[in-house]
This record gives C-alpha cells, sequence and structure tokens, in this order.
C-alpha cells in the first residue's frame, strides 16, 4: 500500500471536482423516501432546480448518468421509425445518435469535422427539403464537452422556425448546465437533458430531462417502449414530491446544496466565471503554439 498525501485533485472535463460543501451535506444519514421529510426535500429540489435550466416547466430527475436522460429523452416522445435529425458535432453527438439507432429511430446524421457546433442554415435547409414533415425530432448538444466545441441554440430554435417544421427541439446541456447561459423556455427548447457531474458540482448518478409543453403532448402519442424512463409515472409521483422508485437521496442532499451555492454566487457571474477561465486556457494554447478548435 502506497500513501499519497493531499487531495486527489480531477483534471479531466466532467466529473469536476466536488466542492467541500456538496459532499458533506451529502454525507448526512439516508432518509426513508417515502416519508415527509423526503416530501419537503422532494418539492424543494423539483421547483429550486428549474432555475438552472431557466425553465418553468416540470423537471424530471433520473438515478442515472446522462446516458439514461438521452435514452428517456427519445423513449419518452418518439416511435419506432421515426425520423431525428442529428448533427456530428464531436464525440457525444455521436454516442447520441448511437443510442437513437439502437432504439429503432431512423437518424438523418449530418457529417461536421468535430470542429464548429451546428450550422443553423443547414438546419433550415435541411429541414426545408422535409415537406412531409418525417423528421420527428432535431437533436442538438450544446457543448461537446470532447472538444469544448458549443452550438448557438437560439439560432438552430430560430432555424427550424424559419422552416416552419413541427420537429420537437432537444438540446443535451450535460456539460453546459451551471456553467453556459442556457434558457430552456426562452429559447424554445422542448426536451432538455442534463446531467449532475459537470457545471452542478456534484458526483454523477443524477441526470435531468425538462418536458416542454409540446414534448408532453407528444408523449401522450409516442410508442417507443418505455418503462423505467416513463416520464408519466415520474410526474405522477413528483406531484407529492415523491420518485416511483427509489430516488438517490444522498446525492438529492447535494444537488439542494449545489443550488444553494450556484444561488449566492448568481448564475450569471458564474457563467462570467466559467467564460474567464475558458478564455484564460485558449490564450495559454495560442501561447503554446497550439491550435483552438
Ligand atoms: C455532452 C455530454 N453528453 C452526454 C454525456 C454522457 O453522459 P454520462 O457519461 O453521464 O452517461 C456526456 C458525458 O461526459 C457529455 O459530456
Amino acid at each position: 500500500m502506497s500513501y499519497r498525501a493531499g487531495r486527489h485533485f480531477l483534471q479531466i472535463p466532467g466529473p469536476t471536482n466536488v466542492p467541500d460543501r456538496v459532499l458533506r451535506a451529502m454525507s448526512q444519514p439516508t432518509i426513508d423516501h417515502r416519508g415527509p421529510e423526503f416530501q419537503a426535500l422532494g418539492r424543494e429540489l423539483l421547483d429550486g432546480v428549474r432555475e438552472v435550466f431557466g425553465t418553468t416547466r416540470p423537471v424530471v430527475i433520473f438515478p442515472a448518468s446522462g446516458t439514461g436522460a438521452w435514452e428517456a429523452a427519445l423513449v419518452n416522445v418518439l416511435s419506432p421509425g421515426d425520423r431525428v435529425l442529428m448533427f456530428e458535432t464531436g464525440h457525444f453527438a455521436t454516442l447520441w445518435k448511437q443510442i437513437a439507432e439502437r432504439m429503432g429511430l431512423a437518424v438523418e446524421w449530418v457529417p461536421g469535422d468535430w470542429r464548429r457546433g451546428v450550422d443553423p442554415a443547414q438546419v433550415e435547409a435541411q429541414l426545408q427539403e422535409d415537406r412531409g414533415h418525417a423528421v420527428k425530432a432535431v437533436c442538438v448538444v450544446h457543448n461537446e464537452t470532447s472538444t469544448g466545441v458549443a452550438s448557438r441554440i437560439p439560432l438552430v430554435r430560430h432555424a427550424i422556425d424559419h422552416a416552419r417544421h413541427p420537429a420537437l427541439f432537444m438540446v443535451d446541456t450535460i456539460s453546459s448546465l451551471g456553467s453556459i447561459d442556457y434558457r430552456h423556455d426562452e429559447w424554445g427548447v422542448d426536451v432538455t437533458v442534463g446531467a449532475s457531474q459537470k457545471g452542478l458540482m456534484l458526483p454523477p448518478g443524477l441526470s435531468f430531462n425538462v418536458v416542454g409543453e409540446k414534448a408532453l403532448a407528444a408523449h401522450g402519442r409516442a410508442a417507443l417502449p418505455r418503462a423505467y424512463w416513463d416520464w408519466s409515472a415520474v410526474l405522477a409521483a413528483n406531484e407529492k414530491g415523491f420518485f416511483p422508485y427509489t430516488p438517490a437521496t444522498n446525492l438529492l442532499y447535494g444537488l439542494k446544496e449545489a443550488l444553494a451555492m450556484l444561488r449566492e454566487e448568481g448564475l450569471p457571474r458564474v457563467f462570467a466565471r466559467h467564460a474567464r477561465h475558458g478564455e484564460a486556457t485558449r490564450r495559454a494554447v495560442r501561447a503554446w503554439g497550439l491550435e483552438i478548435l
């Protein structure tokens, strides 16, 4: 056995380092998830988490990694054989595409070079060609964790509207949530996918779907098989502050603390801090004579 002095400092894009305040909050004893104390926590969190997504819509919280929330987003609103439009912006967009294919969806894949975000003009052109409205969803990764390439979500929304296309708009915010400005409601997103282990400063294990109004309507018609991920069951239990199955109680303690920290700093200041560190990193990379994507 070797002894390592000091504290392990994680230097990867995510999971990120969990602040001590959050770690301490999670070390409290696990409580009965069917009791009144949990109910109060559930109600507080289900309401409070909306702010980071910029929404007043319901936020479904899964005890799962981000991949689960990807799958949930697809199976809750789509049917076998539905066409979805996806863009090769990097590693995670490629993984989401593979999940869609395994779910039996027909992916219209726009190839890319992993160096730039989604081109809104291409979105519009692609959707204008689809006169029969066979495409049921447009899926975009907001921030490609593998490269740091971000897509301009409001401009993609604008392109969908310009093409007068009714497809649902789904956005992966797994590494942008709590790091880059994001506004589910204002930007007209139908389903937002998020996860705990990056800007939310939590360990891996929680993930999220924001359920827009149009997405909820599509949910009623969607025929892909779903059980664990079924929004209806979660939303029904959430009305009283509970979950249909055992929630990740200690991660929820952590979420409560993380939300308090984000609120104390203020989201605009959080985003400014991330932007400053991003710019510092880019300047360092340029000074080393390396290329920026
Ligand atoms: C942008 C993005 N999407 C999806 C995922 C997949 O999430 P997970 O690894 O938590 O299943 C990640 C993970 O890093 C990610 O960064």
